[in-house]
């Protein structure tokens, strides 16, 4: 029965994906504002201080699509160091989660660790994000490159679906750590693809980086690896300026909102930027899970209304 419902609600996500494109662009454009503050570095500076007033941190990420060209990884590096900027200008709680490819990996790693040299070097911390498998290994090199190097502003991403995951968390003892799920549909070989492994996964990889004592970014919107990690950190003795939990912009609010009432420090993912729609599109396809998610939302917020 369980394994029909699965099936049933795995094939109505991917019907959403597959109708998404004739989809009218104002209508992706509503439904997508909720999740993204604009294609404005203005917005993203309000938004920010938004969430500073309600007592959130921020991340915020330069929203851009695959790059085939140098000058398309410079602009978004420069995008980031405008970013840098407003932070400082407008005194807000928020560092930058970025991407390498969108800094030139797939074109020279080169260009990527030159580009991320340049945000680094402004001093704020930069997070950055852990994009598919293809990428995990280039990415954890070039973290731990700038880190010998001297750059203390530095974190990475680990994300528990991947079955690699607890052995990459050995041996980052000491780092700042977003742990997520991930997002990208992997191989089975290299990947968990039950919910309930990526689950377990997920908190043994937790366990492992608080025990190396890691500052660990809790970043998920599932009820019980929160409470989860509410175990994990309390068994500790861990001070809430000791971890953070994180979420995305717009998804399950009510549960951030809970934890900074009771105390713990929650960062939201900032996205922004003129591609929202080129962006809202794949990362729906990328995962069609996410169009469930968003379709579920959009049914409940009308219903709400009614
Ligand atoms: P799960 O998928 O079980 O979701 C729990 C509940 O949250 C759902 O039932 C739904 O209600 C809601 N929900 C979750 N995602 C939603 C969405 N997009 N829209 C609407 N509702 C949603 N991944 C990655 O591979 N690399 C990365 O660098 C990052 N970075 C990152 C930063 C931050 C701050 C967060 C919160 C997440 C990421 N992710 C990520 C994404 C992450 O890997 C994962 O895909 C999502 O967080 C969804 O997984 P959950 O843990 O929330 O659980």
């Amino acid at each position: 029965m369980l394994i029909l419902r699965k099936l049933t609600v795995s094939l109505l996500d991917r019907a959403v994906v597959t109708l998404l494109p004739a989809v009218p662009k104002p209508v992706i454009r509503r439904i997508s504002s909720r999740y993204i503050a604009g294609s404005e570095l203005a917005d993203a500076r309000r938004v920010v201080a938004e969430l500073n007033a309600s007592g959130k941190l921020a991340t915020v990420d330069v929203l851009g699509e695959e790059i085939t060209r140098v000058d398309e990884a410079e602009a978004i590096t420069q995008a980031y160091l405008d970013v840098l900027d407003a932070i400082d200008e407008d005194g807000l709680e928020a560092n930058v989660s970025v991407k390498l490819t969108g800094l030139g990996l797939k074109l020279d790693p080169a260009l990527a660790r030159d580009n991320l040299k340049r945000i680094a070097a402004r001093g704020t911390f930069v997070r950055i994000d852990m994009e598919d498998s293809s990428t995990t290994d280039a990415t954890l090199e070039l973290y731990r490159e700038l880190v010998d190097e001297g750059f203390e502003n530095l974190g990475v991403v680990l994300q528990a679906a991947l079955r690699r995951t607890v052995d990459d968390a050995r041996a980052l003892a000491g780092a700042n750590v977003r742990l997520c799920k991930g997002i990208y549909i992997e191989p089975p070989e290299i990947a968990f693809r039950d919910f309930d492994e990526v689950r377990a996964s997920y908190v043994r990889a937790l366990d492992v980086l608080l025990d190396g004592g890691c500052y660990v970014g809790i970043a998920t919107h599932d009820e019980w690896l929160i409470e989860q990690g509410l175990r994990a950190v309390r068994e500790r003795g861990l001070d809430p300026c000791e971890y953070e939990f994180q979420m995305l912009l717009g998804v399950r609010p009510d549960l951030g909102d809970r934890l900074v009432e009771d105390g713990d420090r929650l960062r939201i993912y900032v996205p922004f930027g003129r591609q929202w729609y080129e962006y809202s599109l794949r990362r729906l396809q990328e995962n069609p899970k996410i169009a469930g998610y968003v379709a579920g939302d959009l049914g409940r917020s009308l219903l709400r209304r009614r």
